[in-house]
């Protein structure tokens, strides 16, 4: 059995002091929450305080983005490795806003060009976590005018194709990919129930297509975009979804909680 996985992405969210004081409400509320993996992340100036506070909880940390490289000249960057020193378990890796797959309609176009990761540095960060420890919360989701142009399936294939190119059946098996149709995030637009487990069944016959049985039955696939209290239980009864990775209502404790303990 898969164990059902819940992640908050904060995005660029919360002091170090507010991240504190989320994770230890969140503590107390979710002590007895069992068979549910509880993940937050923070970004990565609170990451290390985040972590210690959680050290003893059933709370995992991720970090929100990872580089592919070790260690060296690459200003700004973070590497597996100092994540997983400052406590991290988890780092998602090619959310659609890294991706740069929605417009900032406060961004000029050179702006918003800024955020640029495509499937070769998806697929670069994905080998460098694994290999380092880290484990992977790889995103993946289309446009509404892909949508409607009836391209869904083979944009999801693609970017779990490119994403995972290069895996072992065991490092697979150990990935968490994260479904998250770009015009449902942040649009209080939630994609239906029965499509979003159609469309991560589908994930997950591209990992049995890729990888084989064993790795298609580990392989943890969670949905994302505007998951709330109120529809999560329902998206979280299907049997392709696994989890929910949930950005706006992982900023308050009872919204998060309630999202937790529909798991
Ligand atoms: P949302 O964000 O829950 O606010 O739609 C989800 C995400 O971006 O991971």
């Amino acid at each position: 059995m898969r164990v059902p996985i819940i992640a908050g992405n904060w995005k660029m969210n919360k002091t170090i002091g507010e991240a504190v004081e989320f994770v230890e409400a969140l503590k107390a509320e979710t002590a007895s929450a069992q068979n549910v993996e509880i993940i937050v992340c923070p970004p990565y100036t609170a990451i290390h305080k985040v972590a210690k506070k959680t050290a003893e909880s059933n709370i995992r940390v991720a970090a929100q983005d990872v580089f592919w490289k070790e260690q060296g000249a690459y200003t700004s960057q973070v590497a597996p490795n100092m994540l997983l020193d400052a406590g991290c378990t988890y780092s998602i890796i090619g959310h659609s806003e890294t991706r740069g797959r929605f417009g900032k309609e406060d961004m000029s176009p050179a702006q918003f060009a800024f955020f640029a990761e495509n499937d070769e540095t998806v697929n670069a960060k994905v080998h460098a976590a694994l290999a380092a420890g880290l484990k992977p919360i790889m995103c993946c989701g289309e446009t509404i005018s892909e949508r409607r142009a009836g391209k869904t399936d083979s944009i999801i294939q693609t970017q779990v194709e490119k994403g995972l190119a290069g895996l072992s059946p065991e490092q697979a098996a150990g990935m968490v990919i994260a479904y998250e149709p770009v015009w449902a995030i942040g649009t209080g637009e939630v994609c239906d129930t029965p499509e979003a487990n159609r469309v991560c069944g589908m994930i997950r016959a591209k990992v049995r297509a890729m990888f084989g049985d064993g790795a298609a039955n580990s392989v943890r696939i969670q949905y994302g975009g505007s998951v709330k209290p109120d529809n999560a239980q329902e998206l979280l009864s299907q049997p392709d979804i696994d989890g929910a990775l949930v950005g706006g209502a992982s900023l308050k404790v009872a919204d998060f909680v309630a999202i937790v303990k529909s798991a």
